[in-house]
């Protein structure tokens, strides 16, 4: 019996934490409870330690969220009054921590990938400051690699978004490690969640320093004196706890989540969709699975036909994006962002989660190749 087969309709992603897990989760917890430290104690210490070995860096620091941890590398990099390059096509919370640090947003055209070519001739201006990349849904860029050597021979910050991307890697490496500094995020939905919370990886010593002093009020280190504009964004042991847990099936659950997109990429071969490349030893975060419709008007009635059969399709990362938001529209510089807007509206998120049965991926395959069909041959 697939999960669900007694369920009417297949979810776009669910929360999924193993009995096993809550007990382990629930054990920790009643200590902390019982401990007095509620923050700052050794779930949160242990859980850097034990992010920045799986991701081999040499710092984690732990954020109350994925938003407060990009804010802070931003920070911790000085880049107030700097530009820094953003993809158009990424959460809010890409865009508004460079704003909210002070530095001046600038959108480069993106789709699912960070294209070389949207860079290549804006990083040696002298007001850049830093480049972000995003790993939407956990794909990462087949230009990494350039764009990695680009910024290391101009001495340019390379900062990843990695709120999607945990555990994935690919030529280029890990993601969370291919930079200056990463941001996670272990908001519910991510593949690594905390209910809420974040973290910066590095190898760079300054920059994990001063966000330990910006999480906690600015404080110069052993004396009360506030020398940092700051805020309060720590994690609190009841998070750490969770994650320290889930951190350990992490590696497990990707290699599984990649099989899953592998899957709907075989059944799926030789519809009109298009998927991301994918090579035999890159593995995948999974924290979406993407494809790409010959033709954008489809995508409302495919969506439509699917839910009619059972199956609902996740949001999309993103259909709006940041160039189009309300809120960035003053940091337009009315360049026009045809990569991103083909993105937005050709892309559709097919169901996946922790340990997706392969009964369930097949039977949206099934749907999904009747929905593609009905739309190439209206009745
Ligand atoms: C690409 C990206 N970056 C950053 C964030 C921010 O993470 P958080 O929700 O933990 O602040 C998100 C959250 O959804 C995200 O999708």
């Amino acid at each position: 019996v697939s999960q669900t087969q007694l369920t009417s309709v297949i979810p776009p992603s669910q929360v999924i934490v193993h009995p096993d897990e809550v007990e382990q989760i629930l054990a920790a917890h009643r200590r902390i409870l019982t401990s007095g430290m509620l923050t700052n104690g050794e779930h949160t210490e242990r859980f850097e330690a034990e992010l920045a070995a799986a991701f081999g860096v040499r710092h984690a620091v732990a954020s109350s969220s994925g938003t407060s941890a990009l804010e802070m590398i931003f920070r911790a990099l000085d880049l107030a009054g700097r530009t820094v390059l953003v993809p158009s096509n990424t959460n809010f919370a890409t865009g508004i921590a460079v704003v909210n640090a002070g530095a001046r947003l600038e959108f480069y055209d993106a789709g699912l990938y960070a294209p070389l070519g949207s860079l290549a001739d804006r990083l040696d201006r002298a007001d850049v400051g830093a480049v972000v990349v995003v790993h939407i849904g956990g794909y990462l860029s087949p230009d990494l690699p350039a764009i990695q050597q680009l910024c290391r021979s101009l001495e340019l910050p390379l900062i990843e978004d990695a709120a999607h991307a945990h555990g994935s890697h690919s030529p280029a490496g890990q993601a969370g490690a291919l930079g200056r500094a990463a941001a996670l995020s272990f908001y519910e939905s991510k593949v690594l969640p905390t209910a809420e919370g974040g973290a910066i990886l590095t190898d760079d010593e300054s920059i994990a320093s001063t966000a330990r002093a910006l999480r906690s009020q600015g404080f110069q280190p052993g004396t009360d004196l506030h020398v940092l504009h700051a805020n309060t964004w720590r994690m609190s042991e009841v998070e750490a706890a969770m994650g320290c847990c889930l951190l350990t099936s992490l590696a497990a659950d990707c290699a599984q989540r990649t099989a899953a997109i592998r899957r709907y990429y075989a059944g799926l071969a030789g519809t009109s969709l298009s998927f991301p490349d994918l090579a035999e030893d890159d593995v995948l975060s999974g924290y979406k699975c993407i494809a790409l419709l010959a033709d954008p008007a489809t995508r409302e009635p495919v969506r439509r036909a699917m839910l009619a059969g059972g199956v609902e399709l996740d949001r999309e990362v993103y259909s709006i994006p940041l160039h189009r938001q309300p809120i960035f529209q003053p940091y337009r510089t009315g360049q026009a962002h045809p990569i991103t807007d083909d993105f937005a509206d050709r892309h559709i998120c097919l169901p996946i989660w922790r340990g997706i049965d392969e009964a369930t991926i097949d039977r949206v395959v099934d749907r999904l190749i009747r929905a593609l069909s009905d739309q190439a041959s209206p009745a």
